[in-house]
C-alpha cells in the first residue's frame, strides 16, 4: 500500500488555491479523463487527483500510458486558468516538473522529461471551456512519472526516479512537484511563457542536436522562441515548429 502525503500537499497548495482538494482513487480509467468529465459537467473547482491505478491511461498523440501502482506516479491537476495567451503552457509545466524532480532532468520539446535520453516522465494537458464566454478555461494537467524500473521491456527507453535517487517513492515525488507546479501555473497565467524561456533553454535536451521532423525534414534544433515554438534550422532556413502533432526526434546518424 502506498502512503500518500495528501494532507501535506493540501497544506502547501490550499493557501495558493482557495477551495483546493486532494483526492486519491485506487482505480480509475484515467485521471485526465475523470477531470475532463467533471469539467464538462461544469465542475471547475481546483483539485489534484491521484490515480493509484489507471485502466486506460492516456499519453500524447493518442498513445496509451501504462503504469503499475507504486512503479509510477500518475495524477492530474485541474484548475481554472485565464492566461492572456495559452501558447507554451505545456512547456512551462515541463519546466516546473523537471526543476522539481532531479537536477539531471532535461526537456525534450515539447514536454517530455528525459535523463540521459531516457524518458522519466510525460505530460498530457487538456482544457475544457466553462461556457458563458469568459476567458477562463479548466486546465487539466496530467503527469506520469516513472518511479521504479519497469519489469518488462518498453519500446521507448525509460528511466525511473529510483535509479537516480534510491528510496524515493511516488508520494515523495508528488510532494516535490505539486506546490511549485501551482506557483508556476500562476506565473504563467500572469506572464505567459516568457519567464520560462530561459529556464527551458537551460534544460533543453535537443539544443544543437540533429533532429528529424515527423514529415521527414532534417535539421538542427536551436532552442525555443518566446511563445514556446521549437526553432529548427533546416535546408529551407530557420523554421519555428509549434504544432504538438509534429514529433521531433534525434536523427539516427
Ligand atoms: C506522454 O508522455 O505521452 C504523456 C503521458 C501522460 C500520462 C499521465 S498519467 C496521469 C494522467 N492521466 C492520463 O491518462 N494521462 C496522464
Amino acid at each position: 500500500m502506498i502512503r500518500w502525503p495528501a494532507e501535506a500537499v493540501w497544506e502547501a497548495v490550499a493557501p495558493l488555491l482557495p477551495g483546493f482538494t486532494v483526492e486519491v482513487l485506487p482505480e480509475i480509467d484515467s485521471s485526465n479523463t475523470e477531470l475532463m468529465r467533471r469539467a464538462r459537467a461544469g465542475r471547475n473547482e481546483p483539485v489534484l487527483l491521484v490515480a493509484e491505478r489507471q485502466t486506460a491511461g492516456r499519453g500524447r498523440l493518442g498513445r496509451a500510458w501504462h503504469g503499475e501502482p507504486g512503479d509510477s506516479l500518475t495524477f492530474s491537476l485541474g484548475l481554472p486558468l485565464a492566461p492572456p495567451d495559452w501558447a507554451g503552457l505545456s512547456l512551462a509545466v515541463g519546466v516546473s516538473v523537471a526543476e522539481s524532480l532531479h537536477p539531471r532532468t532535461r526537456l525534450k520539446w515539447p514536454n517530455d522529461l528525459w535523463v540521459d535520453d531516457r524518458k522519466l516522465a510525460g505530460i498530457l494537458i487538456e482544457t475544457a471551456s466553462f461556457g458563458g464566454g469568459g476567458p477562463a478555461r479548466q486546465a487539466v494537467i496530467g503527469i506520469g512519472v516513472n518511479i521504479a524500473p519497469p519489469l518488462g521491456s518498453l519500446s521507448t527507453p525509460a528511466i525511473s526516479l529510483q535509479e537516480l535517487e534510491a528510496g524515493l517513492d511516488a508520494g515523495a515525488a508528488l510532494l516535490r512537484i505539486a506546490e511549485p507546479l501551482v506557483r508556476n501555473l500562476q506565473l504563467f497565467e500572469q506572464h505567459g511563457f516568457a519567464p520560462f524561456q530561459a529556464r527551458f533553454q537551460a534544460r533543453d535536451a535537443l539544443r544543437d542536436r540533429a533532429v528529424t521532423l515527423s514529415d521527414g525534414t532534417a535539421g538542427t534544433a536551436h532552442g525555443v522562441t518566446e511563445d514556446g515554438s521549437l526553432l529548427v534550422h533546416t535546408a529551407a532556413g530557420m523554421q519555428a515548429i509549434s504544432s504538438s502533432e509534429v514529433s521531433v526526434r534525434p536523427a539516427s546518424s
